[in-house]
């Protein structure tokens, strides 16, 4: 039996899946995936990225926007690119955007300025935002809090502490685990996992990266294997698999705004 599920974060956008969108997609729906949400990370993946929702409407949606390492190769016109994207009918959240302490690709400052133009567009477009955060928790917090209104949201591959999501959910934002809260070293991960309300739980791959356990290092990781990560948050919390499924599916399409 499959369970109904919507991966929340993966980039069917990128080199590896550039010629196997279709196969992916398939065994994606034949394991019950309901939905995914196509994540840009800069000009050319946001643009691929509303192309597949338009190739797969309801099926597939898009997310655009620069994301922080990414930023400081971006050209003076693309932000107006972005805004001009998120007005297309597919397009369901701006991002990923966040900051990123963990690679040095962008300067900090720099990474700050992005991220307030992709909060200042989801505010302009009523348009859920998608976070990025690599060893950034603290500074992200502190950003979220000085914007006049926080947009609702998901902390995407979420790796922090409970601190921290509490300050997260505090501030309306939802929580989502990848592939990682399935390794076997992840216990704490876990405990946050099972800590987070379910109404503002999600799930998703980060395609093509970080396949979860049984196949962590199989590579590359597809949105199909959304189910290894939920069915691992369903064992931690006590619920079945398919309860948990009904629920992260529905949080993702009230996040989303999908019918
Ligand atoms: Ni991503």
């Amino acid at each position: 039996m499959t369970l109904p599920l919507f991966d929340t974060h993966a980039h069917l956008n990128v080199d590896a899946f550039s010629d196997n969108v279709d196969a992916v997609v398939q065994r994606a729906r034949d394991r019950g995936v309901t939905g995914i949400m196509v994540i840009g990370i800069d000009v050319a993946t946001s643009k691929r990225a509303c192309e597949l929702a338009t190739l797969y409407p309801g099926f597939l949606f898009a997310a655009v926007g620069i994301q922080p390492n990414s930023v400081a190769e971006s050209e003076p016109g693309d932000f107006s690119v972005i805004q001009e994207l998120a007005g297309l009918p597919g397009v369901r959240a701006i991002g990923e955007t966040g900051l990123d302490c963990y690679w040095d690709d962008t300067p900090l400052e720099m990474q700050h300025e992005f991220f307030d133009r992709h909060l200042q567009l989801c505010r302009d477009t009523a348009l859920p935002m998608v976070i990025h955060m690599r060893e950034s928790g603290d500074l992200i917090a502190e950003q979220l809090r000085r914007q006049t209104a926080v947009p609702v949201g998901v902390m995407h591959s979420y790796t922090g502490g409970l601190e921290l999501a509490v300050q997260c959910l505090e501030m309306g934002l939802y929580i989502s685990f990848a592939g990682m809260v399935t390794f076997k070293k992840s216990e704490d991960l876990r405990s946050v996992a099972k800590a987070i309300p379910e109404d503002r739980l999600l799930v998703e791959t980060d395609s093509p990266y970080l396949s979860p356990e049984p196949l962590r290092g199989k590579r590359p990781n597809e949105p199909a294997r959304v189910e290894h990560t939920l069915r691992c948050i369903a064992e931690t919390r006590g619920v079945t698999a398919e309860y948990l499924a009904a629920v992260t599916t529905e949080n993702a399409k009230r996040l989303f705004q999908l019918p």
